[in-house]
């Protein structure tokens, strides 16, 4: 049954389909949006069968499926429970954590608030770091899982992963966990002011948008200071995950231990990712070889004791 609602696009929130499960019913009304519309597409209680599901998933590019915002909260639990459940393998719990957050972030991201979207970021890392403490598989799921497409709500999401993990190998505690998986997530954050078409560019940057495009820590760091919620570490991990170990970084050209632990941290994470994933403009390169370019051809740049750190990540399992 499908009725149309007279309520206003802010009374909802956008969900990937893939966060749902076939046969398992929804505790919220499902809403489809149509290009004058929201419609009611599945009642609470009801679910999604197999067949009809596995199209749904074919055909979602993330921007149809819509609840309610009243049922944010009962979305959240509903998700948490589902990735406890021990029915669920480590890879499906992973894909599931990562579907929901991928949603959050592409909402978040759209969130002109930055003060807003800071405070809304909070739970989503808690839950990440809440899985990497109890459920070690899934997190290595997790980052084997990265690297699909290039695109900011990704790679603001693997960074993120990434340096959560690194920097648990090399010993941090919660809050210092918390407060550098939030940065990791904003690091990018300055690119909002930066024209859109430097960073759509596929060729090479000329001299003048090279320079803009360098900006971008330095814009973060403006866009940051001003709020109410941010930390000193959430700002240098903006401000500074473009420094480099031998000191020729920007913006600053701070070097070796002059630079913020989560600025180190950011750029080994930052380049990895960039390395690894595909875009239009570049075949992916393995995250051995990644790696090795880091630690041989760019010596100097990244914190020795950090890239060690992240061959373990990577080639060891998470314990
Ligand atoms: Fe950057
Ligand atoms: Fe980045």
């Amino acid at each position: 049954m499908q009725a149309t609602s007279d309520k206003s696009i802010n009374e909802y929130f956008k969900i990937r389909i893939d966060t749902l499960r076939a046969e398992l019913p929804i505790p919220f009304d499902l809403f489809f949006k149509t290009t004058a519309h929201m419609v009611t597409y599945l009642r609470a209680g009801d679910h999604l069968n197999a067949e009809k599901f596995k199209t749904l998933l074919l055909k979602d590019s993330g921007q149809h499926f819509y609840l309610l915002e009243s049922d944010r909260w009962a979305y959240r639990h509903f998700m948490k429970e589902q990735i406890q459940i021990g029915s669920l393998s480590s890879s499906e719990k992973a894909h599931l954590l990562r579907a929901s957050a991928l949603g959050f972030i592409e909402e978040m991201f759209e969130q002109p608030d930055v003060h807003k979207a800071l405070d809304d970021a909070k739970p989503l890392i808690q839950d990440f770091v809440d899985v990497m403490e109890s459920d070690p598989a899934t997190m290595a799921d997790l980052i084997s899982l990265s690297s699909h497409d290039f695109y900011t709500y990704n790679h603001s999401l693997d960074v993120s992963i990434y340096s959560l993990a690194l920097a648990k190998t090399l010993g941090f505690d919660r809050p210092h966990l918390e407060e550098l998986g939030l940065g990791a997530l904003f690091h990018d954050i300055g690119k909002r002011l930066v024209k859109l078409e430097i960073l759509l560019k596929q060729g090479a940057l000329d001299e003048p948008e090279w320079d803009q495009m360098q900006r971008h820590p330095q814009f973060g760091l403006e866009i940051l200071v001003t709020k109410p919620n941010i930390t000193p570490g959430i700002i240098a991990a903006c401000f500074e995950h473009h420094e480099s170990w031998a000191g020729n970084g920007y913006p600053q050209k701070l070097a070796g231990d002059e630079i913020h632990p989560y600025g180190r941290i950011i750029a080994i994470t930052d380049t990895f990712d960039a390395m690894t994933t595909k875009r239009s403009y570049n075949t992916p390169m393995t995250p051995q070889a990644s790696l090795e370019m880091m630690r041989d051809k760019l010596k100097g740049r990244y914190d020795p004791e950090m890239i060690k750190a992240m061959t373990h990540v990577l080639f060891t399992q998470l314990t």
